[in-house]
């Protein structure tokens, strides 16, 4: 499975620290394994249930969040006078695993992809978080997946997971709202 992820998601290889790099391959696995999933589904795998007959997979959305944050903090690095550190590993972690939760929010029914028993209770930043903690990722990574989404409205994101945050609503927003 893990070649699978490294030819669907090839942002991995650009998390420079590899210790960093198995841990967010590892998550990804268990969030597959454990929802009882194959990486093949990622294919058909809506990004959202709030955009019906979505048309982007958790794939392309997952890789357009990472690539626009990628290239968002080559800018911000550029004009920001250096008041904050922007850690690229930290980035790309968090912006591919921020919806890996997503993965347990939802389950394969007959009539098509619904929202699990688990994520009625527990979003995906919840399930998520839960999933890279045990895994032992860095505590930005952790935060950037726990704060992406509403949950972390109102309280302070790391610059990593602002960043994250706004490219996730940068590939969701337009979508949601038609063309
Ligand atoms: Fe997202």
């Amino acid at each position: 499975m893990r070649q699978q992820l490294i030819k669907i998601f090839p942002e991995l290889n650009l998390i420079t620290n590899e210790d960093l790099r198995e841990k967010t391959i590892a998550v990804w696995q268990e969030a597959i394994e454990q929802g009882g999933w194959k990486v093949s589904d990622l294919e058909r795998i809506p990004f959202t249930l709030l955009i019906s007959d979505c048309p982007v997979n958790m794939i392309d959305h997952t890789r357009g969040v990472t690539q626009v944050a990628i290239e968002a903090a080559k800018k911000l690095r550029e004009f920001n006078n250096n008041i904050y550190q922007i850690d690229d590993d930290i980035l790309i972690s968090g912006g591919l695993l921020h919806d890996v939760g997503k993965i347990l929010e939802y389950k394969n029914t007959p009539a098509g992809i619904k929202k699990s028993d688990t994520g009625k209770l527990l979003r995906h930043p919840f399930s998520g978080a839960g999933l890279a903690m045990k895994h032992g990722l860095p505590d930005k990574v952790i935060h950037t997946i726990a704060v992406h989404a509403k949950e972390g409205d109102g309280g302070y994101r790391c610059p990593e997971a602002v960043i994250v945050h706004h490219a996730d609503f940068m590939n969701f927003e337009p979508i949601k709202n038609g063309v």
